[in-house]
């Protein structure tokens, strides 16, 4: 296993790459190959990126996939009515709205509008209810995608402590409610911190497991985490660095380098969590399509 200074290096691309041959295993027998829409409205260069990502690995497992680009001034009415269509086509069983969508769209009836049954990114007030009754159906992609990293890397949950930091319905309170829920990958006792917790450093420094999903670039230092925890980066940030061919490069809300020998395990950025992410929108794609078709198998 890779180690970096000691620290343990919680990769996410062997178990994607697992996930992604175990769902083209599961579409080379399925009765029809499953559908995924994705939404995209605006310019937001991030955003292009990630849906052409989602847009790749849909080829790579052999998914049927259709992306609506969207202009940015495009109005509630005329979504609303593209995701309307989504819902009633036989040939998608998944749709995805990209967040965030411009500031003029009412987000929140976007994904109400969504049937609950085609959302895959577990974003609909039914799926989120259902997640906090304890009986999940979709569930929100980075979440579980975390979940799955650790269960693959033996990292226990049970019974631990975990400080989840950021609050957003994409991450952070869906992930606190997962952690939580009982079983063998929850049954954690979770802290749900965001940007009014008081003296944030020393509540993640109580934490076996510090989740970094603030958005802010290299925010969680060693002062957040006690020596020997686990640190979960979700963060994705471009910042400047003229050392670099580029200019820029890629780094998360953790401080990578600072915390290499002083955590127990962390996740890279880029290739910790990011590439499970797209690993378990497809799972939850094909779980979409098994459920339709009455055909069994996890991705
Ligand atoms: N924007 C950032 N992450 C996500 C995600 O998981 N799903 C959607 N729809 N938009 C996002």
């Amino acid at each position: 296993m890779g180690r970096d200074n000691g620290t343990l290096l919680l990769k996410g691309k062997p178990v994607r790459d697992a996930v992604f041959a175990e769902l083209s295993r599961l579409v080379a027998a399925a009765p029809r190959r499953p559908g995924l829409a994705v939404v995209l409205v605006g310019e937001d260069a991030a955003s292009a990126v990630y849906v052409s990502h989602k847009e790749k690995g849909c080829d790579e497992v052999g998914f049927h996939h259709v992306t609506h680009r969207l202009p940015a001034d495009t109005a509630q009415s005329e979504l609303l009515a593209l995701i309307g269509g989504l819902n009633a086509d036989p040939a998608i069983d998944g749709i995805l709205v990209q967040l965030p969508l411009p500031a003029h769209l009412d987000q929140a009836a976007v994904l109400l509008a969504v049937d609950p049954r085609k959302d895959v990114d577990g974003f609909h007030p039914e799926n989120l209810g259902r997640l906090v009754a304890g009986s999940p159906r979709f569930v929100p992609c980075t979440p579980k995608g975390i979940v799955r990293l650790l269960e693959h890397y033996q990292v226990p949950v049970r019974g631990r402590t975990v400080a989840v930091i950021g609050r957003s319905v994409i991450v952070g309170r869906p992930l606190s409610l997962l952690l939580s829920l009982k079983g063998a990958m929850g049954d954690a006792t979770v802290t749900m911190c965001h940007s009014r917790t008081p003296d944030l450093p020393r509540v993640c420094a109580a934490a076996d497991i510090v989740v970094a999903a603030i958005g802010v670039p290299r925010f969680v230092t060693r002062d957040f985490v006690r020596a020997g925890a686990v640190v979960v980066d979700v963060g994705i940030n471009r910042i400047d660095d003229p050392g670099h061919p580029k200019g820029t490069r890629l780094v998360g809300d953790a401080d990578y380098e600072g915390l290499l020998g002083h955590a127990g395990a962390l996740t890279p950025v880029p290739g910790g969590v990011g590439p499970m992410t797209i690993a378990m929108l497809l799972g939850n794609t094909w779980e979409a399509m098994s459920r339709v078709e009455g055909v069994h198998g996890r991705g």
